[in-house]
């Protein structure tokens, strides 16, 4: 079991430069994150398939976000994050209404390439939803009350939306696959916890899904979602988690979760692991930020120029390099990138072993009891409000009974057992019924806690 701290002297061996073992010590550098770029083929996911069999072997807790099954060899928790459920517009405890539309509606603006107007249907829509949901003020954080409509009312909202245009057609043609997604689709109160998908190295599945679109909306409503709960959790000296996205490139975009996660995870001690095949897919201030950065292959002249500054040599060099898994790496305790050609996965010691003890069925025990037990949650809560519903109506049929009794003033009191869906709990009530010549004219529901109140008083 993971101890959930990053061994401070975490170092991880990479390959041989220069003749000699070349390890990346991310205690030594000014940021725990590695961001690796080159052209197709250039050995981007070995490099990553390699650290992460060294954070394995370190017993580093890793979040991998794994677009084509690249990875799962490695995972300790796999994540067959399809089969759960995620409303992509849920409002996390400290989250404000508001904030979340914002957030939402340009993820799903990035990811459709949606234009202005698309975008502000979207966020009307997203406003809509919450007040129908019964949200009265957007710009207040959720204490823990808010409770959604499920995500599939959301299409309709989209339709009615008040902004009259041709557009709103086109923008659902655009969008129409997010509401073939059971993810979102079964989505009503209840998420998928972060607790069930951090646990030591948790692969996320995300190839199941149908479009690359539905792929990079899902990774970056949990990286809001981990960000969220790192505000939560508070800062840390220690680097205990990282975040690894290969093909980053569909998620970067000013403002998204993955720019914020490489500009504020680091105080609370998380770093993230990149790779992209463009360098332009990240800013200059975040290269220039980086704390470690591979650079393979780039034909691209554009793309060697723009590494050439970056890691101050000859752009020519970046051309030049033919080998998959050979380029050139530059961490920021260092002046100058040194050559190194990264050790394949399948030449470390430990992969075959990893490789051959693989078990799917296995490492997907956590999550599929944590499925068990999040349906077994939801049909609990559901049986709570079925009863709680019959109770309803029972009081209904009093009050009807006492309005046929012609009379004067009468009190009547009722014990029913209703039942707390928060804590579970029975609550015991009291139904006190007034009527007056067959008018109800009063109706207090006195709790447990309240009886307890009377009762003292009375005896005082
Ligand atoms: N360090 C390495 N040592 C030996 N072979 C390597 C190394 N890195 C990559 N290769 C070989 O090159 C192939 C392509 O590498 P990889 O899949 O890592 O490329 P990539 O940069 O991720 O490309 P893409 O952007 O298309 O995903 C690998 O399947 C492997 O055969
Ligand atoms: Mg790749």
């Amino acid at each position: 079991m993971y101890n959930g701290k990053m061994n401070k002297d975490l170092s991880v061996y990479l390959g041989v430069s220069k003749g000699k073992p070349l390890n990346w010590n991310p205690k030594q550098e000014k940021n725990p994150h590695l961001i690796t770029v080159g052209g197709s083929g250039s050995g981007k996911t070995e490099t990553l398939k390699a650290i992460m069999l060294e954070l394995k072997k370190s017993k580093v807790s890793s979040l991998i976000l794994d677009f084509h099954n690249d990875f799962k060899i490695f995972a300790d928790n796999l994540v067959q994050i399809d089969k759960a459920t995620l409303h992509p517009l849920e409002v996390q405890i400290n989250e404000k209404p508001l904030d979340v539309c914002y957030k939402v509606s340009k993820m799903i603006a990035n990811v459709f390439v949606l234009g202005d107007v698309q975008e502000a249907i979207i966020r009307e829509a997203i406003k809509v939803f919450y007040i129908k949901s019964g949200i009265k003020d957007l710009k207040k954080e959720n204490d823990g009350t808010i409770e959604l409509m499920p995500f599939s009312y959301f299409r309709d909202i989209i339709f009615d939306t008040p902004i009259q245009n041709q557009g709103v057609p086109k923008l659902l043609a655009k969008i129409s696959v997010l509401f073939d997604v059971d993810l979102f689709m079964n989505a009503d109160g209840t998420s998928i916890s972060l607790d069930t998908i951090i646990k030591n190295l948790s692969v996320i599945e995300l190839l199941k899904f149908p479009t690359d679109e539905v792929k990079a909306l899902v990774a970056d409503l949990l990286l809001k979602k981990l960000i969220n709960f790192l505000y939560i959790k508070g800062k840390s000296e220690d680097y205990w988690l990282y975040v690894v996205i290969d093909e980053a490139h569909r998620m970067m975009y000013p403002g998204s979760p993955v720019e914020l996660l490489l500009r504020e995870s680091r105080k609370y001690g998380v770093g993230i692991i990149l790779a992209s095949q463009r360098p332009t897919d990240f800013s200059e201030t975040i290269l220039a930020n980086a704390g470690t950065i591979i650079a393979f292959q780039e034909s691209l002249d554009k793309d060697a120029v723009f590494l050439s500054k970056q890691l101050r040599i000859p752009k020519v060099n970046f051309q030049k390099l033919k080998t998959s898994g050979l380029g050139y790496c530059l961490f920021s305790s260092k002046d100058e990138a040194e050559k190194v050609q990264i050790t394949s996965v399948k030449d470390r010691k430990e992969y075959q072993e990893i490789a051959k003890n693989f078990d799917e069925e296995e490492r997907s025990d956590y999550f599929n009891k944590e499925l068990k037990r999040i349906k077994k949650e939801k049909d609990r809560y559901n049986n709570l409000e079925e009863s709680n519903k019959k109770q309803e109506i029972k009081i209904k049929e009093l009050e009807k009974e006492i309005s046929l009794i012609n009379g004067t003033l009468e009190r009547k009191e009722y014990l029913i057992n209703k039942h707390d869906i928060e804590t579970k709990s029975q609550q015991k009530e009291i139904i006190r019924l007034s009527h007056e010549n067959g008018k109800l004219t009063e109706k207090l529901e006195l709790r447990d806690e309240k009886i307890e109140k009377l009762e003292k008083k009375l005896k005082k």
